[in-house]
């Protein structure tokens, strides 16, 4: 028999689409488990001021489609003290909860598995990040949506580039890690793609735009957030070398993080939601659930935030040899 009677769920971190979804699946799988679930509010901040509500079917219905989170999300300062995180076990212990499922990124999971073990406390992780920079997922839930978001925006940018000859530099998020800018590159022809996990070699960019001119009127270069240059320099410097270039920056910013998530969030969404639920009852704790190869796998925190690299190098070879 079970141990786990009463749980909460809370996001934290960036806001990111299918959260609704996944705490959905999280409220839903609980009271089909016979278990009581509660809603912080606030991430972690809700923990320690106590902003957690009980919640039933009817509080997450007609949300499965909604962008951002309907528990709202901080970056929590609070929880990064020892005297933050006993007022957040005081107010889980007055309620009686005995289950935590977080959902968020690498800082989520950090508070999260200090957390879990300075009061032996069972915490399960979602991945909720637009990111997609966690280890032990192949994907994170938000990453598709954010991808075709960048898609869409790109490829209307992609009309003014062509109708004027121009090169646009577009800046995508990723703080850390080049996995938006790599697959949305791909998916809108982008010529280059510079991104924090590999030095940028600017002199072949430079022959390779010098190259394709004769093939093509426009051009895009996909920089992530994390690159050490940004967009506004890696312009500057295709404006130093060709003076004569048409050269304009998009940085598109939070409408990434935006919108109703896509299928493959949803479903994802809903998956994870439903195995985090099942995870707690059967005694897991300390693990992010994820899913690897198109099955669900549980992996230690410790092991899901360490920032191993995902960029697949089949597919920076893609952009090369399709950017002639
Ligand atoms: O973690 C997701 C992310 O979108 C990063 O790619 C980006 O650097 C950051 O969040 C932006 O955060 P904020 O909304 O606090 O500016």
């Amino acid at each position: 028999m079970s141990t786990i009677k009463k749980i909460a769920v809370l996001t934290s971190g960036g806001d990111a689409p299918g959260m609704n979804a996944a705490i959905r699946a999280v409220v839903r799988t609980a009271i089909y488990n016979n278990v009581e679930v509660y809603g912080v509010q606030r991430g972690y901040d809700g923990l320690v001021s106590g902003s957690i509500v009980e919640m039933n079917a009817k509080s997450v219905a007609n949300i499965i489609q909604r962008g951002g989170t309907i528990l709202k999300t901080v970056r929590s300062s609070e929880f990064k003290t020892k005297e933050g995180r006993v007022k957040a076990y005081e107010n889980i212990q007055k309620l009686g909860i005995d289950g935590l499922i977080v959902i968020g990124g690498d800082g989520t999971f950090t508070g999260a598995s200090v957390f879990g073990k300075e009061f032996d406390f069972p915490i399960i992780g979602l991945p909720g990040t637009i990111d997609n920079d966690l280890s032990g997922t192949d994907y994170t839930i938000g990453y598709d949506t954010a991808i075709n978001t960048v898609m869409d925006a790109v490829d209307k940018i992609r009309d003014t580039a062509e109708s004027h000859d121009r090169v646009f530099v577009v800046e995508v998020m990723g703080r850390d890690s080049g996995l938006i800018a790599l697959r949305s590159g791909i998916s809108i022809g982008a010529e280059a793609v510079l991104i924090p996990e590999i030095e940028v070699d600017y002199d072949a960019i430079m022959k390779r735009l010098d190259q394709t001119r004769k093939n093509k009127s426009s051009r895009i270069i996909m920089v992530a957030e994390g690159d050490k240059d940004g967009g506004l320099v890696v312009a500057e410097k295709i404006k130093a070398k060709f003076p004569h270039y048409d050269v304009r920056v998009s940085i598109l910013g939070h409408i990434q993080r935006g919108g109703k998530p896509s299928c493959m969030d949803r479903v994802l969404a809903s998956r994870l939601g439903v195995s985090a639920v099942e995870g707690l009852i059967e005694g897991r704790r300390g693990e992010m659930v994820g899913v690897r190869g198109g099955d669900v796998a549980y992996s230690p925190f410790e092991k899901s935030i360490k920032h191993i690299d995902k960029i697949n190098t089949h597919l920076t070879k893609i952009v090369d040899i399709l950017s002639q």
